[in-house]
């Protein structure tokens, strides 16, 4: 199976240039100039188009059972719309229940990923603490290729991780040469607030940014920066929504330490005027945590990316349909959280950052992919357009245009937040595993194109702690 695209600007997250790429059996073969076209090799005319990685979601959530329902989207349907969108890989969470063995969950959640059409990679959940967990931690490292785990500091009573658990798998985590990422919310203070609020008669989603303020994401953001920093393990703050988390990242990074992190497409452009519509679906569709924000944070955000601050672009596509939203018609803390995205991202951030002048295309292949794979330690063989890596690529029409409805778009959910959003630049191609998987509107898929993919962990790293403790080891003091 040969694949060539002819004519088009190949652009990478450190250079751009007039290039043909030709792919053969999954893998790029050749860039350059005017290539011959290999005889059989299927031709894609790319003028006038870029040619980049594909999009890589470092966070999605398909099919994830949450807050008594399931998201609709599963991994066939999700990464089917990311393919439509130009994104080529997602990377999902194994979210084993508090008590449920690491090794149990992880199964589970790879068998549900069987049928996805794209490439997908998991990061595992750590929600409570024992030697099973230990040990599955290192099983997942070294057998599964699995290098992040993640940590809910939100969501009291399910899934949250205390600072105890936090401990534990930070630590084992360094050992193991993993990298460790947090929802970073104070769970606790979630929990009062939510309880005083429905004290107060505050039963509508408008309650639900109320419940969750921007102090409760800086605390728990400078919280789990401050305990990696200790334990020395690189850490990566998922869905950054506030200028008090990025304020955190700032510091930290200024101060040497490896901390990263995610903005979601939907903070970066939607505001919290959302959860005072007056229509009930229409409020509880936004919901989603951390909510979305006054504007002065979206700024905020947008400074970061630009800056360098924040290193990736995610979705947290997470779906609920309205009859599932709306077991919380009676109190916001029931409205199942989550929001989509996964088909739109590229879109928005090209024409919200590339179009607006807020990125150059190099710096949108940077957050889009490039970052998310060299963090996750897969470059180059995925954010790369480059000879030997992996042939996922979006060719990319900036003249396209289209205006974003749930109406037509391909995710598996009634509801859309860019709903009326007018996008120009679109993929016209997605490429993935070296096969022409999306044209013009039309998906070229089957359940189980997609592979998924191992992360090698990192040179496994002394802690900060281990060193500390070797350079000058304390002695008691005699008495
Ligand atoms: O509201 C959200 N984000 N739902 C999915 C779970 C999470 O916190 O990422
Ligand atoms: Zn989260
Ligand atoms: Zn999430």
């Amino acid at each position: 199976m040969s694949l060539i695209i002819k004519g088009g600007t190949v652009v990478n997250a450190d250079i751009s240039k007039p290039a043909d790429v030709y792919m053969e059996n999954g893998i790029i073969k050749a860039i350059g100039e005017n290539l011959e076209v290999p005889s059989g090799a299927e031709v894609i005319d790319a003028s006038g188009q870029y040619v980049m990685p594909g999009g890589i979601d470092p966070h999605t959530h398909m099919q994830l059972p949450f807050m008594g329902t399931v998201a609709s989207e599963d991994f066939y349907t999700g990464t089917a719309a990311g393919l439509a969108g130009g994104t080529t890989m997602i990377i999902d969470f194994v979210i084993p229940d508090p008590e449920q063995p690491l090794m149990d969950a992880y199964k589970t959640w790879r068998g549900w990923a069987e049928k996805s059409c794209a490439d997908y990679s998991f990061h595992v959940a750590v929600t409570w603490w024992n030697e099973g967990v230990h040990k599955d931690m290192g099983t997942l490292v070294r057998e599964e290729g699995v290098n992040s785990f993640k940590h809910f500091m939100a969501y009291k009573n399910a899934i949250m991780a205390d600072d105890e658990i936090m401990y534990n798998s930070f630590s084992r985590a360094v050992e193991l040469g993993a990298i460790v990422t947090a929802h970073a919310e104070n769970g606790e203070l979630v929990f009062q607030l939510q309880k005083k609020l429905l004290e107060m008669g505050m039963t509508g989603p408008e309650a639900h940014p109320l419940s969750r303020p921007p102090a409760a994401e800086g605390e728990a953001a400078n919280r789990a920066i401050r305990l990696a920093e200790v334990i020395g393990v690189p850490l990566y703050l998922v869905h950054v929504s506030t200028k008090d988390g990025l304020d955190e990242i700032i510091r930290a990074r200024l101060a040497g330490q490896r901390v990263f992190g995610e903005a979601l497409a939907g903070h970066l452009l939607i505001d919290d005027s959302v959860y005072r519509h007056p229509d009930f679906a229409t409020a509880a569709a936004h919901v989603m945590s951390p909510p979305f924000r006054e504007k002065l944070h979206q700024d905020a955000l947008w400074k970061g990316l630009q800056s360098g601050s924040l290193q990736t672009t995610a979705t947290d596509h997470c779906c609920f349909c309205a009859d599932q939203k709306a077991a919380g018609k009676d109190d916001f803390t029931l409205i199942p959280n989550g929001t989509a995205g996964v088909e739109d991202r590229l879109a928005v951030l090209w024409t919200h950052g590339v179009s607006t002048g807020r990125l150059t295309r190099e710096e949108f292949v940077a957050v889009t992919s490039a970052n998310t794979a060299k963090i996750f330690n897969i470059y180059p063989r995925k954010g790369r357009i480059a000879v030997g890596a992996d042939a996922d690529i979006v060719v990319w029409d900036p003249e396209a245009h289209k205006t974003i409805s749930a109406k037509t778009h391909k995710q598996n959910i009634d509801f859309n937040i860019f709903e009326g959003m007018e996008v120009k630049g679109l993929p016209s191609h997605t490429i993935s595993g070296g096969k022409l998987r999306y044209k013009d509107g039309e998906l070229m898929i089957e359940k189980g194109d997609g592979n998924y993919i191992k992360r090698p962990a990192f040179q496994p790293m002394f802690s900060a702690l281990d060193l500390a403790a070797k350079a000058k080891m304390p002695t008691p003091v005699k008495r």
